[in-house]
């Protein structure tokens, strides 16, 4: 009978933990929309001015990208273009045809990042990347075809914040997502790398400098002109679109033949009030290499879900000793639980959950569990990625909201939103509970006019579409 009262004690313990994450990550209707609004405000303050602060600083950076056109269709030729920004950086190349035969050929090649080229000099990861470049260039066949006496170009995909100097260059602020490299800050990006190109002896020149959103979004221009935003849900996560110049009084340039921009908003880093933070957050951001930043980002995106889940597992193990007597070790260690493993427990359709204890014992190391463990895990999972995908849902409504098409539009407009990154391809609940949550937001009439579209590899080949229709722009005035 002792026994059997200590057990009840234990999952009155945990269900009282989980009840209490429930209460703090609640995401209801009325706090999104006041999420939204703050998003909104946030996105204009940061177009007023590069240092304008509203409430506790909470502008967002709204980079200028100095993209004023996407692609249009048109675009010919052979241009690679390089994707650096998260776990893996690819390579790849496109022969473009124009209007009619569109990509006659693509290739590309994903090489993974040594984790300690994130943190050590600047020439160490270049180098490192300009030679996997050199060799991907050298396996050209003759399906490709640069014309002759023409240079390489390469469209180069940096998602860290860059204040850009042109379309083909820009210093980094600061790093996000696990890279260190801190004398990189404050440096031109492309000139590192043009120079790392030449050290490898490769004749080839960065003519796009753009953020793996700008990328997506003109991926997703390229094969669809309704689409106005983009969003990465991945590793990081972060927005970019289509504005008016009239709108951006930072702007100091002159008015672009479109009369509009694309805006590298920089969302991860926008925070508010309104956020639904527990203490797991607090604790996260505090031990992270960039405390303080990329609040919303951290609640988010692929980097950090898995990592939250892991210290509510450890809290529960603590106070509940929901696996056993003993805390499992491996629980204790930072990052050992991926966003991967979370979203492959919490999809576990098997019956008796039979893939959650897999994993419970592949990863922490937990050697046999009962199926109320394994369901508590499960609900974890489910709370934390409904937070996730419910405050994601609530920044497109914020940028929705900002660009006046939240509501009907007369002419009956719709509105593309592309995305790309692995939580939104890979995690089917995230995906459908955002959007879901976003018709919710927009309620009936609106929702239809508005979608939400995947736009695979968007960022890299982005890049490729860019850069060939910057150097058609070239030629263009040439003429
Ligand atoms: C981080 C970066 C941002 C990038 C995003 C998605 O938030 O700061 O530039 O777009 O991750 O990769």
């Amino acid at each position: 009978a002792r026994q059997r009262l200590r057990e009840a004690k234990r999952w009155a313990c945990a269900g009282a933990v989980l009840r209490d994450l429930e209460e703090r990550c609640a995401a209801p209707a009325g706090r999104l929309r006041q999420v939204a609004d703050a998003m909104a405000a946030a996105m204009r303050a940061g177009l007023a001015s590069d240092d304008s602060e509203i409430g506790n600083g909470s502008a967002l950076k709204m980079l200028l990208t100095y993209v004023d056109s996407l692609p249009s269709g048109d675009e010919k030729g052979l241009f690679y273009a390089l994707d650096l920004g998260g776990t893996n950086f690819r390579v790849l190349r496109i022969q473009l045809g124009g209007k009619e035969r569109r990509i006659i050929k693509q290739q590309s090649e994903g090489v993974s990042i040594p984790q300690d080229l994130m943190s050590r000099g600047s020439n160490e990861l270049f180098d490192f990347i300009a030679s996997a470049l050199a060799k991907f260039v050298a396996s050209e066949d003759e399906d490709f075809h640069l014309p002759e006496g023409m240079q390489r170009q390469l469209g180069f995909t940096f998602s860290f914040p860059v204040k850009q100097t042109s379309v083909a260059s820009g210093t980094l602020i600061k790093w996000t997502k696990g890279f260190a490299i801190d004398e990189m800050v404050g440096k031109d990006v492309a000139a590192e790398l043009n120079k790392a190109i030449k050290r490898q002896g490769l004749d080839m020149k960065i003519t796009m400098l753009i953020n793996d959103t700008v990328g997506t979004l003109s991926a997703g221009r390229y094969v669809d002109h309704d689409v106005t935003a983009a969003v990465i849900l991945g590793t990081g996560t972060n927005a970019a679109y289509i504005e008016h110049v009239s709108a951006i009084p930072k702007w100091r340039g002159p008015l672009p033949k479109s009369g509009d921009m694309v805006i590298n908003m920089e969302w991860g880093n926008f925070k508010s009030s309104h956020l639904p933070l527990t203490e797991f957050d607090v604790a996260l951001d505090a031990e992270s290499l960039n405390p303080g930043e990329q609040i919303y980002e951290k609640l988010i995106s692929g980097m950090y879900m898995g990592e939250i889940v892991r210290r509510v597992l450890l809290k529960m193990a603590d106070d509940a000793a929901l696996f056993a007597d003993n805390v499992p070790k491996n629980l204790e260690i930072p990052r050992i639980l991926s966003t991967l493993h979370m979203l492959m427990m919490h999809q576990d359709a098997t019956p008796d959950l039979k893939i959650v204890g897999v994993k419970l014992k592949e990863i922490l190391g937990i050697e046999s569990t009962c199926y109320k463990t394994r369901k508590m895990v499960v609900d974890v999972c489910e709370v934390v990625a409904s937070r996730a995908a419910r405050l994601a849902a609530a920044g497109v409504y914020g940028i929705l909201k900002k660009l006046g098409r939240d509501i009907a539009s007369p002419n009956e407009q719709k509105t593309v939103i592309a995305v790309d990154g692995g939580v939104y391809k890979y995690y089917t609940f995230f995906a459908q509970c955002m959007e879901s949550t976003l018709k919710d937001l927009l309620g009936e009439g609106v929702a239809s006019s508005v979608v939400i579209k995947l736009v695979e590899d968007g960022s890299g080949t982005g890049a490729a579409l860019l850069a060939a229709s910057y150097s058609q722009c070239l030629q263009y005035e040439d003429d």
